[in-house]
């Protein structure tokens, strides 16, 4: 692999900023594979994996998601837009696959048999499957935002959209739930103002609510 230069992850922390506007250039399938894998190698509850990916980069696409995304240019002019997905019913398929792929490196025959157990029980009888997926898909979707930046990517979320349109647009099984969409290429002009993040006094307690960890 030819040499390149990668931001340190935390600069990418310190220094991401959701991108207001792209300029369109496009990005190379290499970036692009690696960033996908870097989301489908994060973990999940039984390592069930119910998070899928819809890769959106042509003009025609990306138009029809802006009109779903209640009109957010960043949607259309990103070099490639990855809609998060999770699908309700991916654990029928997947379970099978998953226990295959454990046992062949070290999964013992008695978990098989209790995850065959556990699982179809554990999903079906879910109270909130929905927080469930989202919860996976973010894990997911946020692999992905970093790995994009440290590629040296400027990168956009997008959680207003109408579910329905999206799932019109690009032909979503009725399991599939749109999570949220990832817009990832290059800043065009003045990236976005730094609104701030709380003070660790006010989002992390130590031992019990309200008692603030000093550090
Ligand atoms: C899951 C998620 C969904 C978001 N959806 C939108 C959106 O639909 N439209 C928008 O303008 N910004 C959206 N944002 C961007 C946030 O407003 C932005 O991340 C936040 O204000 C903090 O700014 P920063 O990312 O530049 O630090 C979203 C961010 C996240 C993480």
């Amino acid at each position: 692999m030819a040499s390149r230069t990668e931001k340190p992850l935390s600069e990418v922390i310190e220094q991401r900023r959701d991108t207001p506007s792209f300029d369109g250039a496009p990005i190379s399938d290499a970036d692009l594979k690696e960033i996908l894998d870097a989301g489908l190698k994060m973990p999940s509850g039984f390592n069930l994996q119910p998070w899928r990916f819809v890769v959106v980069r042509t003009p025609e696409l990306q138009r029809k998601l802006r009109a779903a995304c209640f009109n957010q240019p960043n949607v259309e002019e990103a070099s490639v837009v990855i809609v998060a997905c999770g699908d309700k019913d991916g654990w029928r398929g997947d379970m099978e696959e998953m226990i295959r792929m454990g046992r062949e490196s070290g999964m013992t025959e008695n978990y098989a048999e209790s995850a065959r157990a556990i699982i179809p029980e554990f999903v079906s009888s879910h109270p909130n499957l929905s927080a469930w997926l989202n919860r996976h898909v973010m894990i997911a979707f946020t692999a992905m935002m970093l790995m994009a930046e440290t590629l040296g990517y400027d990168t956009s979320s997008t959680e207003g959209y109408d579910s329905e349109k999206i799932c019109q647009v690009l032909n979503l099984p009725i399991s599939y739930e749109v999570v949220a969409l990832l817009g990832i290429g290059r800043l065009r002009g003045p990236d976005k103002y730094n609104g701030g993040r709380f003070s660790m006094q006010r989002t992390v307690f130590e031992g019990e609510y309200g008692k603030p960890i000093k550090l």
